[in-house]
């Protein structure tokens, strides 16, 4: 039989083309962000309140933040990615949007991934930008915004990571094997209950393990399985908007990923894990072991 070659679908670019698009609107917002955050908190930033008279709010609880940069950052990205993809879907953290339909391009946003630390003054807080095609991550960029050090990923070309103005360096995972020399970054949740829960599992897993890295952002955490930071991550109850990009950027890296359903949010309460190839049969049975690969479907 003569194999004939499907064309190429005219109004589907390809998955570099949306990576272009990604990176320019991310590293415009992550400028955006950077000039922000001294306008609107000064040099310091510590002890910044909720109330009306702050541009700061709080979201799902009191310890979930939300600031005015976050707002206008997402207004930022959705502005700039009309202008160049008016037909698509887009889901952000702030703004929300289609959840339950993905079929199609869907922008999955999350403008500042790392509030909290945002907020501190801390410099590990990032934006992330994914093209998902029919709820899968095709493209991904997430931009380390205080160092100025972009991730990217395009599915099957590999990852990326460009330091400021310099050349881009392909990311591979750590070559480690063993699990008790492992360090693993994870995150906790802003509720109660299913913090109770992860620090039981942290606790179980801390003595088979180099040790725990907490460093407040998921799409960040991510990024660094990919670049040999830490040898593995893993949350509970993560959105769309912290793994989109990031998952990507560690899948093409080498990691094996596990993620949950592209509709699930905050409150299904499933596991994400991106893991160094070398350790994942041996991660993944230990996180079965303490029960952490179930889902913590609470708060
Ligand atoms: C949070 C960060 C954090 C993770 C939380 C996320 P946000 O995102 O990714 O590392 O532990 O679960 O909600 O609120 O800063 O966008
Ligand atoms: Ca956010």
């Amino acid at each position: 039989m003569v194999h004939v070659p499907k064309p190429a679908d005219a109004s589907h670019p390809s998955n570099r083309e949306l990576l272009e698009i990604a990176r320019e609107v991310a590293q415009i917002a992550a400028a955006h962000v950077r000039t922000r955050r001294p306008e609107v908190f000064g040099g310091d930033a510590r002890g910044v309140s909720a109330t009306a008279s702050t541009p700061v709010h709080t979201k799902s609880t009191p310890t979930d933040p939300v600031t005015i940069v976050d707002t206008e950052t997402e207004q930022l990205l959705r502005t700039l990615l009309a202008e160049r993809r008016p037909e698509d879907l887009i889901l952000g953290e702030e703004g929300g949007g289609q959840t339950e339909s993905v079929r199609g391009i869907r922008w999955v946003l999350d403008p500042i991934d790392g509030t909290v630390n945002f907020l501190y003054g801390l410099p590990a807080y990032s934006v992330s930008v994914a093209a998902q095609v029919d709820g899968v991550s095709v493209a991904g960029v997430v931009v380390d915004v205080a160092r100025d050090v972009t991730y990217s990923a395009a599915r099957g070309e590999g990852a990326t990571m460009t330091e400021s103005d310099g050349p881009a360096v392909e990311l591979t995972c750590n070559p480690v094997s063993e699990l008790a020399l492992a360090l693993v970054a994870t995150g906790f949740g802003y509720g109660a209950s299913r913090r109770t829960v992860q620090g039981r599992i942290i606790a179980e897993l801390l003595p088979r393990i180099r040790d725990i890295r907490r460093v407040g952002s998921a799409a960040l955490d991510l990024c660094m399985v990919a670049s040999g930071a830490v040898d593995a991550h893993f949350e509970h109850g993560l959105s769309p908007w912290d793994w989109a990009a990031g998952s990507l950027v560690a899948e093409e890296a080498g990691a094996a990923v596990v993620l949950p359903s592209p509709t699930s949010t905050t409150a299904g309460g499933s596991i994400t894990v991106a893991v160094a190839p070398g350790i994942e049969r041996k991660f993944l049975e230990c996180l079965d072991s303490i029960g952490a690969l179930d889902a913590i479907p609470i708060d």
